[in-house]
């Protein structure tokens, strides 16, 4: 495995390997980022890796600065998930002096994390796009936990012609339910107790839509009623929406992305499922 910080070393490197799989992280790396890389290992034959926590797609008053971060521990995780190539570049490799360039994907930007993180999309949609330009993967492989930011990607991927094959692969969950994410470790001991209810309050729509259930207006209801049986949440948002468009629906069709963040103490938790369609 090899562990580059430079863009030069990482094009030559790049050359050896006729397919490429990239799995573009911000590092504190768990079991959902090490599935993306295994598969991505095993449908190219090679993975390469970014861990770079970009601060262009955090807001002013997030967690940029207490971002969990462990280089040590993710490059061991890394060497026994199969990882050919680790990028690890700091902020002025990808950023430096005179770098005034941006990608702003429109539409499905807008809503969810959207309005609630202002100018998010547009610093994960960038630093994406340079990932893809400077490794030239053959598919890069992100989760369904982050299902906007999949659309997003995807959207533009498309738009831009962009020579790679984007694939979104199923959440890993905890046995009780709760979406794995490097921001869990945020959680005291009463907080990580309540976080389960979300994936309860998710599958309870689910539940429903799989029973007939097709009004959006019921299934949105019926998460928030779960999520209040646990007082320790502040919802930010519970959507049903078009898992391709991103838009409020009113009735629900063949498919629906459910949806949802919710603050817990002074973490934000976001979390979905899709009905309708594979892909939990
Ligand atoms: P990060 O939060 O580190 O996530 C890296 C990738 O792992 C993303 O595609 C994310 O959706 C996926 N992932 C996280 N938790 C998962 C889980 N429980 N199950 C399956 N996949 C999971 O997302 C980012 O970093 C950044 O925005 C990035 C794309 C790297 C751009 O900076």
């Amino acid at each position: 495995m090899q562990v580059l910080e430079t863009i030069t070393q990482v094009r030559a490197a790049r050359s050896a390997f006729p397919t490429l799989g990239l799995v573009p992280t911000m590092g504190f790396l768990h079991e959902g980022h090490l599935s993306l890389v295994r598969r991505a290992k095993a449908e190219c034959g090679a993975v390469a890796v970014s861990i770079f926590v970009n601060p262009t797609q955090f807001g002013p008053t997030e967690d940029l600065a207490r971002y969990p971060r462990d280089l040590a521990r993710d490059l061991a995780l890394l060497e026994g998930a199969g990882g050919d190539l680790v990028f690890t570049p700091s902020a002025a490799e990808i950023y430096p002096k005179g770098f005034a360039s941006r990608i702003e994907v429109e539409g499905v930007t807008a809503p969810l994390e959207g309005a609630a993180r202002p100018g998010h999309f547009a610093g994960v949609a960038t630093v994406v796009a340079k990932l893809f330009n400077i490794v030239q993967p053959t598919r890069a492989y992100f989760g369904q936990k982050d299902a906007q930011q999949a659309v997003v990607i995807s959207r533009m991927a498309a738009d831009l012609d962009m020579p790679v094959q984007v694939v979104v692969a199923d959440t890993v969950r905890e046995a009780d339910g709760l979406a794995l994410s490097s921001r869990n470790v945020y959680l005291g001991p009463a907080e990580r107790a309540a976080a389960p209810t979300l994936f309860r309050a998710l599958s309870r729509a689910r539940a429903l839509f799989e029973g007939g259930e097709r009004d959006a207006e019921t299934l949105r209801a019926s998460v928030r009623e779960v999520i209040a049986h646990e007082p320790r949440f502040e919802v930010d948002y519970v959507s049903v929406a078009s898992p391709d468009t991103l838009e409020e629906l009113g009735r629900v069709g063949e498919a629906a992305l459910v949806s949802l963040a919710a603050r817990l103490g002074r973490t934000r938790l976001i979390d979905n499922v899709l009905v309708g369609r594979p892909r939990a």
